[in-house]
């Protein structure tokens, strides 16, 4: 045990910095903040702006799934037609909305916020919790085109949860789960 520690102390220098370093790499590994500023074209220019900010349309009347369990879901062409029927039917963009839409076909939407596999996310908790979609997705009814705001890496998610160190009860479940463990955000 003295040996050990003697050994410690004569090579702290050596072993400290390479370790230190290599936890630094892999904390900027895992906080790059890669996906921030992401705003990838659509099939059509859909303005946030316009239908949520001007007509003020409510978010849950087309993501209709934020209070049911993990996705928000993108809505179909079904619900653009509600309007769009009748609404700026001029439009060249909305002419290829009525085309896919009368051919039975999806609209192609590009995903804009999208974790990686190994990580569980659901906005069922958040939204019951009071979290207002701002908190994550930035001021949406002002975007003329959505992109990613927050930093939306491991580290944006940990030290939420961090602030937030209470336990968590999921839906359906009587087993409280830590809200900064591993499994609690990894399959
Ligand atoms: C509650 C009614 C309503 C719904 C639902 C709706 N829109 Fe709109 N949309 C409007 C109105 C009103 C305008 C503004 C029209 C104008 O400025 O002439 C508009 C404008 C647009 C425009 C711009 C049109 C142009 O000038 O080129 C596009 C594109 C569009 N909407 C797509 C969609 C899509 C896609 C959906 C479904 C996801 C949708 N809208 C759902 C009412 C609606
Ligand atoms: C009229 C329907 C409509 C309304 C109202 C609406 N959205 Fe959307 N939303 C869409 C459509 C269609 C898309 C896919 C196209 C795009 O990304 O621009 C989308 C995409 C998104 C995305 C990105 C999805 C992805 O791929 O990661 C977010 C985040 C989002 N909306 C949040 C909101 C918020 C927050 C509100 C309320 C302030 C809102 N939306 C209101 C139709 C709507
Ligand atoms: C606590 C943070 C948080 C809050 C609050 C939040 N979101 Fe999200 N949202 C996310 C994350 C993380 C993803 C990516 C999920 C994935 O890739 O599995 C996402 C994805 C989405 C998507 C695209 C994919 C999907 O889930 O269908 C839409 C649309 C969306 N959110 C809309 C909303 C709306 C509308 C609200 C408010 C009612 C909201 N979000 C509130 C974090 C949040
Ligand atoms: C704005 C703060 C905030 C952000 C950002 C946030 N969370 Fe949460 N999250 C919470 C809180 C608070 C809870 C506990 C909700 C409750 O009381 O049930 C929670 C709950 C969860 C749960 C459910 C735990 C369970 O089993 O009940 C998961 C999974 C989760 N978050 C994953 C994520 C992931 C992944 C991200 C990043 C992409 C993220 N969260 C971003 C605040 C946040
Ligand atoms: C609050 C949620 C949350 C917690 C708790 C969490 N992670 Fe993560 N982690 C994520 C998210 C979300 C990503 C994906 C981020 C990205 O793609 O930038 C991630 C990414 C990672 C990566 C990088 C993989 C890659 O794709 O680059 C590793 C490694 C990792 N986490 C390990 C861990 C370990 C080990 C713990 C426990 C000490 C942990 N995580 C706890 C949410 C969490």
């Amino acid at each position: 045990m003295t040996a050990l520690l003697q050994v410690l102390r004569k090579h702290s220098i050596k072993l400290i910095l390479p370790l230190v370093s290599l936890g630094l790499i892999y904390w900027i590994w895992v906080s790059d903040p890669k996906y921030m500023g992401y705003a990838p074209d659509q099939p059509i220019p859909f303005s946030h702006q316009i239908h949520a900010g001007d007509l003020n349309i409510d978010c849950q009347f087309c993501h209709t799934g934020v209070e049911k369990g993990p996705q928000a879901g993108i809505p179909d062409t079904a619900t653009c037609m509600k309007c769009h029927t009748e609404v700026a039917s001029d439009s060249p963009n909305i002419q290829f909305l009525r085309q896919t839409y009368a051919a039975g076909q999806p609209m192609h939407w590009v995903k804009v916020y999208d974790l990686p596999d190994h990580a569980r996310f659901s906005h069922q908790p958040h939204i019951a919790r009071g979290f207002d979609c701002t908190e994550c997705h930035g001021d949406v009814a002002n975007m003329e085109k959505i992109e990613v705001v927050p930093a939306f890496n491991m580290g944006w998610c940990v030290n939420c949860h961090r602030e937030n160190t209470d336990q968590a009860v999921p839906p359906g479940n009587n087993t409280t789960v830590k809200l900064t463990e591993c499994g609690t955000c990894h399959f």
